[in-house]
């Protein structure tokens, strides 16, 4: 599936001041590319990621998912559409309290109308691999910052969605856990998966097909292959 963004233009409004996010932000993700978005902090990547995932919408430009304008939708048909094709990763904590690690990766099938006991065996499959299996029945407050951000990549990707949106997945992770959750994610395009990842991190830039950076909520630069390696290496 493709995700195309147009023109993004961004403000946010905090009383009388306007903070530029996004100036003017085009890019086209296919299936099966990893895009890594990378820049300095305030550079916009976090807005981008949500006008991606139609959880905010932009001043000028449009998002368009899998051949539909987001902007054009209702608020419940795009969330209909972030339910159905989008696994996501915010960057600040993701996880619903209440529910255990298990409920909360189980949730997104659940919602979608998958029967309690497929969904619960999909969700422990989807923590088994990223290592937490055993931290199924805990609830997050009593989980590590990795593990539950572990915990959110599992819950993004339990129903296969063809757009993978993650904000920082890799943040808080050791160099171990972080290389299983880009393996997971790279899996996941081999499959048809389009991802684009928003990270500080140049092991996850290095994994990338393309890396995309923004500085001062404009692309400053896209770099391929080749380059990706060298600009993490
Ligand atoms: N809800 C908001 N209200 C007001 N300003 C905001 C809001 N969200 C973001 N901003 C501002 O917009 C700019 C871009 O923020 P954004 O969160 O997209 O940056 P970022 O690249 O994700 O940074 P980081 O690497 O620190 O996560 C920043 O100047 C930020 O202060
Ligand atoms: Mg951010």
């Amino acid at each position: 599936m493709t995700v195309e963004a147009v023109d993004l233009v961004r403000r946010h409004r905090q009383g009388d001041v306007v903070v530029p996010a996004l100036r003017g932000v085009s890019l086209t993700v296919a299936g099966g590319e990893l895009v890594a978005v990378v820049g300095p902090s305030g550079s916009g990547k976090s807005t981008l990621l949500h006008l991606l995932a139609g959880v905010d919408v932009p001043d000028a430009g449009r998002v368009v998912v899998a051949g539909a304008a987001l902007h054009a939708l209702s608020e419940d048909a795009r969330a209909a559409i972030r339910r159905r094709t989008i696994g996501l990763v915010f960057q600040a904590c993701n996880l619903v309290p209440l529910l255990t690690a298990l409920e909360n990766v189980a949730l997104p099938l659940l919602l979608d109308g998958e029967p309690p006991r497929r969904a619960r065996a999909r969700a422990l499959a989807a923590l088994a691999a990223v290592g937490l299996a055993e931290r199924a029945a805990r609830t997050p407050d009593r989980l590590s910052g990795g593990e539950a951000q572990r915990v959110a990549v599992a819950r993004a990707l339990v129903a296969d969605p063809p757009l993978v949106l993650a904000d920082e997945p890799t943040g808080s992770l050791d160099a171990k856990s972080a290389e299983g959750v880009l393996t997971l994610l790279r899996d996941a395009t081999a499959g048809g998966t389009a991802i684009v990842l928003v990270t500080h991190d140049p092991r996850a830039a290095a994994r990338a097909d393309r890396v995309i950076r923004l500085v001062d909520g404009r692309i400053a630069a896209e770099l391929g292959e080749d380059a990706c390696a060298r600009a993490a290496s």
